[in-house]
Order: structure tokens, then C-alpha cells, then sequence
């Protein structure tokens, strides 16, 4: 199993959504953050609202997937929130060692989705 967080911009969310849905990826956990790239949160300014600083909001947004799927996840993420201007997010992928559905107490590949 992968746990593929993204961190992207705001105003990609929705189309990030709907590539997602797509690839029959339906389970999603979103969060309003704040960060910057490498740029420092400098030249960005122009695309959302500056707060803390140089701080950005930005999404984040967590899936948890089997192997099989977690390719098809990072290409629709890509897909949705890529504008080729500076900004644009990262995904990073992890290992995910277990998941556990808490009403059923069914485990791994059985929980995930
Ligand atoms: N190495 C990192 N560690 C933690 N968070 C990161 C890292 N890189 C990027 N982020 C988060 O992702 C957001 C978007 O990053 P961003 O797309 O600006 O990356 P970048 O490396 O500066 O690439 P680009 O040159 O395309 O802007 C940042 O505001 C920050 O919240
Ligand atoms: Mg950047």
C-alpha cells in the first residue's frame, strides 16, 4: 500500500477532484495548508493570498491506495493540477504499512478502498 500526499495549489483542487474520479479514486482527505517551494513563497504571490509571511495556502491532499492503483493516482493528480507555472505542487509517495477500517476492523488491502 502507498500513501500519496500532494500538496497543490487551491484553485486546482476541484479539477485534481475530478481526474481522481476518473481513475476511480474516491477516497480523499483534504486540508487547507500553508508552506513555500524553493522560490520562498516569493514570486507566487500573484496566484493566492500571502499570510504568515511568505507562507502560501496551499492543499494538501492524502489518499491511501493499494500498488495497483497508485500509479494511476499520481498521473491524475499530475494531470489536474499541472499548469507549468511555478507552484504547481509536489506529490510525494510513501509506504503505507497498514490500514485498519475502524467499524469493520478489516485490515490492509481489505480497508483501503
Ligand atoms: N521538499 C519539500 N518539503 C516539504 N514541502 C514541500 C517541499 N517541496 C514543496 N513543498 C510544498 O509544496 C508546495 C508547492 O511547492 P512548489 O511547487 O513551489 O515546489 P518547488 O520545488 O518550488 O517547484 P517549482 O519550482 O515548480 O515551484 C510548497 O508551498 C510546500 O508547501
Ligand atoms: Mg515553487
Amino acid at each position: 500500500m502507498k500513501l500519496i500526499i500532494a500538496i497543490i495549489q487551491p484553485d486546482r483542487l476541484e479539477s485534481v477532484k475530478q481526474e481522481l474520479y476518473k481513475e476511480d479514486v474516491n477516497l480523499i482527505t483534504v486540508s487547507e495548508v500553508l508552506g513555500h517551494g524553493r522560490q520562498m513563497g516569493v514570486t507566487e504571490v500573484y496566484r493566492g493570498v500571502k499570510e504568515m509571511g511568505n507562507l502560501l495556502r496551499k492543499i494538501r491532499v492524502e489518499i491511501a491506495v493499494n500498488e495497483d492503483f497508485a500509479e494511476r493516482t499520481v498521473k491524475a493528480i499530475v494531470k489536474g493540477a499541472q499548469t507549468g507555472e511555478t507552484g504547481d505542487g509536489k506529490i510525494f509517495v510513501l509506504d503505507l504499512v497498514e490500514c485498519i477500517r475502524i467499524r469493520t476492523e478489516e485490515r490492509g488491502g481489505e480497508a483501503i478502498g
